[in-house]
């Protein structure tokens, strides 16, 4: 018998793969870099080296949180790392809640591990899961970080989710306490400055605004209750560049990380979220597809081109790191320039 829990993590597989569109609708056509016809630079001088936190990264994209806790997804977590071990980026797996419950769920995380001893692992919880859980789910996988998920309107349209959200005073205990560092992440509703300054304000060092435009989890959850009568809230949230523009207001110091994904579906879409002032993005619904569709082979073929397309863009801006993209300005067109205005975002 396949419990209720591994049952909701092959649902939300199958229901993003059904709902997956591969233009992004995460604000980045709203925005255009300027071209410079003599960039002065060559293609190898670029390098696509970042970090989150203490964490070096190769590479400045990832496999976001999506699976684990059945046996389907055990073997795309398997899978994945495998992709992740080959290409050489970080990745995530899905939330490990479940396998806090009911630990013969576990090795359904475990064989990230195994799979790519070495591999740049995050693991990822709910708000509500105690220290001592949150440690168990990084000793679970040997992660080097955690994400917590916040994840408010996917809980209120699931009729089983949770009802209680006073979440950062735990929040604040798991990352004064764990051995590893914690990222607080949305699932693809984005994020204000009031809560990024929330976060911060309560010593949260790594933020990934998760914004709408991509995997659409108010919509996923809707079309998995018997009453799909919470359609009018598939548009809640604000995009991936809206919440990256939000970090913009709030006090983010040098010793911040922020993260973007949602939405991310081009070298391009990348690019703009690094020029907005990303460290790091994470592809989740695009890697997924590629898997299920077309294969293991084919998705490292898609990641390492997804690579040639940012040093691409890159040469052409005469950027050489990722921090020197990181200061180039964008043009945003009357539609964003209006969001900017009306939230005073300087
Ligand atoms: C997710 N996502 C997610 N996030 C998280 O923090 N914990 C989780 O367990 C999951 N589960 C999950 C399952 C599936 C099938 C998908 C596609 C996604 C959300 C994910 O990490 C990301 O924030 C959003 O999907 C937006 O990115 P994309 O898909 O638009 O690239």
């Amino acid at each position: 018998m396949v419990s209720k829990q591994s049952h909701r993590k092959d649902e939300h597989v199958s229901l993003a793969i059904k709902f997956y569109d591969e233009k992004s609708h995460a604000g980045f056509d709203h925005l255009r870099f300027i071209h410079q016809g003599i960039p002065e630079i060559s293609l190898n001088e670029v390098s696509l080296e970042s970090y989150i936190d203490k964490i070096d990264l190769d590479f400045p994209f990832y496999i976001e949180a999506m699976t684990g806790g059945s046996e389907y997804t055990k073997k795309l977590n398997q899978s994945l790392a495998k992709i992740a071990e080959e290409t050489g980026i970080a990745m995530a797996t899905g939330s490990q809640s479940v396998a806090l419950k009911d630990s013969t769920l576990s090795d359904s995380f475990s064989i990230v591990r195994e799979t790519n001893p070495n591999g740049t692992i995050f693991s990822n919880i709910g708000a509500s899961v105690d220290v001592k859980n949150a440690q168990k789910a990084v000793d679970m996988m040997d992660s080097n970080a955690l994400e917590i998920h916040i994840n408010t309107p996917q809980e209120i349209i699931m009729p089983e989710g949770d009802r209680e959200f006073n979440w950062i005073n735990n929040i604040k205990e798991i990352n004064q306490n764990l051995n590893v560092p914690v990222i607080v992440k949305e699932v693809g509703f984005g994020m204000s400055a009031e809560t990024i300054q929330l976060l911060i304000d309560n010593g949260v060092k790594n933020i990934n605004i998760s914004g709408k435009g991509g995997t659409n989890f108010s919509k996923i959850e809707n079309y998995r209750r018997k009453e799909q009568e919470l359609d009018y809230l598939s548009d809640w949230g604000q995009t991936t560049v809206e919440s990256l523009l939000e970090t913009k207001k709030a006090h983010v110091s040098d010793d911040i990380t922020i993260i973007a994904s949602g939405g991310i579906r081009t070298p391009l879409d990348a690019a703009k979220a690094i020029s907005l002032g990303a460290d790091a993005v994470g592809i989740a619904a695009p890697i997924l597809y590629s898997l299920i569709k077309n294969g293991e082979d084919e998705t490292v073929r898609f990641i390492n081109d997804f690579k040639d397309g940012l040093i691409n863009i890159m040469t052409m801006l005469g950027c050489r790191s990722i921090s020197e993209l990181k200061k180039i300005k964008m043009i945003a067109d009357p539609y964003l320039q209006n969001y900017i205005n009306q939230r005073n975002i300087p």
